[in-house]
């Protein structure tokens, strides 16, 4: 059978294989310690779950309406509200099938082929297999870890070519946690409405943010005209729900809406139903005590590796994710993440997986795990650069 030639483009995640190396050791009875994962380790909510059972029970087993409920949608725009004080009208809310249902859509409707899209190297790896979707062209802006992880706006408009149409940016970020100032977000938003771009903002990590910059709440605060991209998958813990939402301009609905139409008929009706209750104070408070339990983790984790003589640029604003450079201990990160899980037992995601710049000298932890298996992760790394006399 032959297969469409963009799929030689599209690598497996590395960390896949090591995930599947870490699913053999722990059937060999082995204690592998997660620091791989982008995911929650709490469960949802019980009121979500809550919700989720009366739903099913009501009846809510159908299609619904392509850009989601409407008590949804209202109840994503009273929480910008509530949030930042940002008056958004519920019609430019937009619910869809996890963030990356939203990146799919609007690859699809922003991207002729062979149109430019910005993106960040290191990012979220999927972002340029959405675009190669469409046939679009990934075009990466090189992150530096003396400057923060955050890109400049020299940068990008030295990178803007006559055949970029917008560009794509994360915050907080993963894999670095990096929090956008809102000085260079006007920046930026300035200079893409100047070219006749487009820009993304991927805030699916809202609400995770541990650092000064705590005061970030939307891209929305500093302009009108860019496509929010959000999730239930991190700070609501639902990622297994399959549910997020964008805040898109009003003149983009209509596509937005005939796209969504045909490429997914509507999100899951029974997600819709549970995150109503995702807002509200129960499941609030329980969110919030995770972040404040995510906030003493990556304390712990980021002074635990920086003791070892891990190099920590910086400390991440937000998300749950540490980007720690490895070089100094002389080992390739992705034969350090290796090595590290084969005879250590300790799985972590090699820079590769999100990016070529200087990916060989970063690996990403992510504070998803107890504090427990975060001391002895910290542990069984310690014995590990003892063992390979790197330390
Ligand atoms: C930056 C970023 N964007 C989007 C996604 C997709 O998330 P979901 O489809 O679960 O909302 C992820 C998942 O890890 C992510 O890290």
């Amino acid at each position: 059978m032959k297969f469409a030639r963009r799929l030689e483009t599209i690598s497996p995640f590395r960390v896949v294989e090591l995930l599947e190396r870490a699913k053999k050791l722990e059937a060999d009875g082995h204690r592998v310690v997660h620091l791989e994962v982008g995911e929650p380790d709490f469960p949802t909510a019980p009121s979500i779950i809550e919700a989720g059972h009366a739903a099913l029970t009501g009846g809510a087993t159908k299609y619904t309406q392509a850009l989601g409920i409407p008590p949804l949608r209202a109840r994503i725009a009273s929480y910008y509200a509530e949030t930042a004080g940002l008056q958004i009208s519920p019609d430019r809310v937009v619910v869809t099938g996890g963030a990356s249902a939203g990146l799919m859509l609007l690859s699809a409707l922003l991207l002729d082929p062979g149109d430019e899209l910005l993106l960040t190297d290191p990012g979220y790896p999927c972002n340029e297999v959405f675009v190669g979707l469409v046939n679009g062209v990934p075009v990466r802006i090189p992150l530096e870890a003396s400057a923060g992880f955050q890109f400049s706006l020299d940068q990008l408009e030295d990178l803007w070519s006559p055949s970029t149409r917008g560009v794509l940016v994360a915050s907080p970020a993963n894999p670095t946690g990096a929090v956008l100032p809102r000085q260079l977000l006007g920046e930026v938003a300035r200079s893409v409405a100047r070219r006749d771009g487009f820009l993304i903002i991927d805030e699916i990590y809202q609400g995770l943010l541990y650092g000064p910059e705590s005061e970030y709440r939307s891209g929305l605060e500093v302009t009108d005209d860019a496509f929010i991209l959000n999730s239930f998958s991190k700070y609501f813990g639902m990622t297994g729900w399959r549910l997020g939402w964008m805040v898109v301009p009003e003149q983009a609905l209509d596509g937005v809406a005939r796209l969504a139409q045909n490429l997914f008929i509507s999100p899951p009706s029974l997600s819709q139903h549970a995150a109503l209750a995702a807002f509200e104070p129960a499941a609030m408070a329980v969110h919030e005590s995770r972040r404040v339990s995510y906030a003493g983790r990556m304390t712990q984790l980021a002074d635990g590796l920086e003791g070892l003589g891990f190099q920590l640029p910086v400390r991440p604003a937000g998300a749950f994710y540490l980007y720690v450079d490895v070089s100094v201990f002389g080992l390739d990160s992705l034969e350090f993440c290796w090595r590290l899980l084969e005879d250590y037992q300790v799985a972590a995601t090699p820079g590769i997986d999100f990016g070529d710049h200087a990916a060989a000298r970063y690996v990403r932890f992510a504070f998803t795990t107890g504090e427990e298996d975060i001391a002895l992760g910290l542990e069984r790394i310690e014995r590990a650069l003892g063992d390979w006399g790197v330390s």
